[in-house]
């Protein structure tokens, strides 16, 4: 391979960032095109350069940016994908949905199936605000919304227990409760169970949970920011949490 031709990454997040980060260090880098075969990826993670893998100790602790020469999504690829992987991907469009507001997330709240034009219309909230941040120093973070502890969830559990859609899910949850959105937390577990997907974390070690959220690599000082949320489509970053805030909302989570 040169760095005239391009790697192509065809499959769901995993095969996405690795193959991604790959791509970003070899010959220190050759394009790559993504042809995501998931509904996270076809939602998420195939577009905004964050490749990588992700280490014992944390999740993605190991990557570079390195922006897709080209994204070709077939939605027709998803008639293969197992209940359990598309409900997963689900949890991305509901987190995109509640960033987004607006139709996008009437149409989620009422139940309504994802079909092409969630898929494009998630890729889109996604694509401009990377656009306005591509390295995450400001708007881009909201799209960590349910992630700190998502990902905290998915380290303490060595990353079998839960699928990255089903971490999210919960911390997504998580994010609500420490938003002080109690109706709208009770409105999206309902869309969550719905898909099969997890709305506590049975057995998951709380304590342990906190301790790994504290490790996020987006902490800055002593603190994590949070993303919150006052409403649909008004969705803030960097939002101070204290330590006794984050028990709360993850002894709920946990119980
Ligand atoms: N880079 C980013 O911005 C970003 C964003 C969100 C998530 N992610 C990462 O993405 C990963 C999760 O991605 P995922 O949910 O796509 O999971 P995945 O990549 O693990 O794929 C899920 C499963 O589906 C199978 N599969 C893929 N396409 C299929 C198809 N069309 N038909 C049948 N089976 C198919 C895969 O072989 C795998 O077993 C996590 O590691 C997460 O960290 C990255």
């Amino acid at each position: 391979m040169t760095r005239a031709d391009h790697l192509v990454a065809i499959g769901g997040g995993v095969v996405g960032d690795l193959a991604g980060f790959c791509a970003a260090t070899y010959q220190r880098g050759v394009p790559v095109i993504q042809v995501p075969t998931t509904l996270a990826a076809q939602v998420d993670s195939a577009y905004g350069g964050k490749t990588g893998v992700d280490l014992p100790e944390a999740k993605n602790y190991v990557g570079a940016y390195h922006q897709p020469a080209g994204v070709l999504a077939d939605t027709a690829t998803l008639d293969t994908l197992p209940p359990a992987e598309a409900g997963a991907g689900y949890a991305e469009v509901i987190k995109t949905a509640l960033i987004a507001g607006g139709t996008l997330w009437e149409r989620i709240a009422a139940g309504r199936p994802v079909d092409d034009r969630v898929i494009f219309d998630c890729a889109r909230v996604k694509v401009s605000l990377v656009a306005a941040d591509e390295h995450d120093d400001g708007v881009r973070q909201v799209l960590n919304l349910g992630h700190t502890v998502g990902h905290a969830i998915e380290t303490v559990t060595g990353y079998t227990r839960f699928r990255h859609g089903e971490a999210v899910g919960l911390g997504l949850l998580a994010a609500l409760s420490l938003s002080g959105q109690d109706e709208l937390r009770a409105r999206v577990a309902e869309l969550l169970r719905r898909q099969g997907l997890p709305t506590h974390a049975d057995g998951v070690d709380a304590a342990a949970v906190a301790s790994a959220t504290r490790r996020d690599k987006k902490r800055l000082g002593g603190s994590v920011p949070f993303v919150l949320v006052d409403g649909p489509g008004a969705v803030r970053h960097g939002a101070e949490v204290t330590a006794e805030q984050l028990d709360e909302a993850l002894a709920k989570l946990c119980a």
